[in-house]
């Protein structure tokens, strides 16, 4: 069987959460794209170039401990906006999804580009002063000397970028259900996430 479920929004608007938690509930695969931007933006920090990096990813790439820090989305987001990255990145990302068995990606152009006819898409968007809240909590619980005056006008750098670069902006696709988490638990978010794919899938799949 094959199904797609593509689930974009700005950072730290509970995607992830979501992606996971919908991804365990039904039994599909999983991949955070933004974990691939991220990878080609660490290999820049270390002094390669955007696009090498991009066409030489490895799977242990995806796997370094060091991918998730403010410097790393900030790298990320600027690499996001090079058409040759974004190229050298989709042959992968439409292969996931076509995957046996469900595919659950997560990112910022994957109801819109990636995979346009997935069977469910999902916007997950919140506040920038709500999501900036949980993104500092993330990252100083983790250890980060960061305040929370820095990380809003982090997230509000990197969403002015995705979502006004000339390719694969990050809007939600026509057709997109969209679920606003700035007031609700990530439990009601997930709940409300599992019912619109469940009203999808059918039955006799
Ligand atoms: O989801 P994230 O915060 O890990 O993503 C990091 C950056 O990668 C994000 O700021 C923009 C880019 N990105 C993208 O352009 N397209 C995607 N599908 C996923 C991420």
């Amino acid at each position: 069987m094959r199904f797609t479920i593509a689930i974009d929004g700005p950072a730290a608007a509970g995607k992830g959460t979501i992606s996971k938690g919908v991804s365990a509930h039904f039994g599909f695969a999983h991949l955070d794209t933004g974990l691939l931007y991220r990878a080609v933006g660490r290999r820049t920090l270390d002094g390669e170039g955007p696009e090498a990096a991009a066409l030489a990813l490895t799977p242990e790439d995806l796997n370094r401990d060091d991918l998730r820090s403010a410097q790393v989305a900030q790298a990320a987001s600027k690499v996001a906006v090079i058409p040759e990255v974004r190229a050298a990145l989709v042959d992968f990302q439409r292969g996931f999804a076509r995957r046996d068995g469900g595919a659950v990606l997560d990112g910022r152009d994957i109801g819109t580009v990636i995979c346009p006819d997935a069977d469910v898409k999902l916007y997950v968007t919140a506040s920038p002063e709500v999501r900036a809240e949980r993104r500092y909590l993330e990252l100083s619980g983790n250890g980060a000397d960061i305040s929370r005056h820095q990380v809003l006008a982090d997230v509000k750098e990197r969403d002015a970028r995705d979502m006004e670069r000339a390719q694969a902006p990050l809007i939600p696709a026509k057709d997109a259900i969209l679920l606003d988490t700035s007031d609700l638990s990530i439990d009601d978010v997930l709940m409300a996430a599992v019912a619109a794919v469940q009203d999808r899938v059918s039955p006799t799949d």
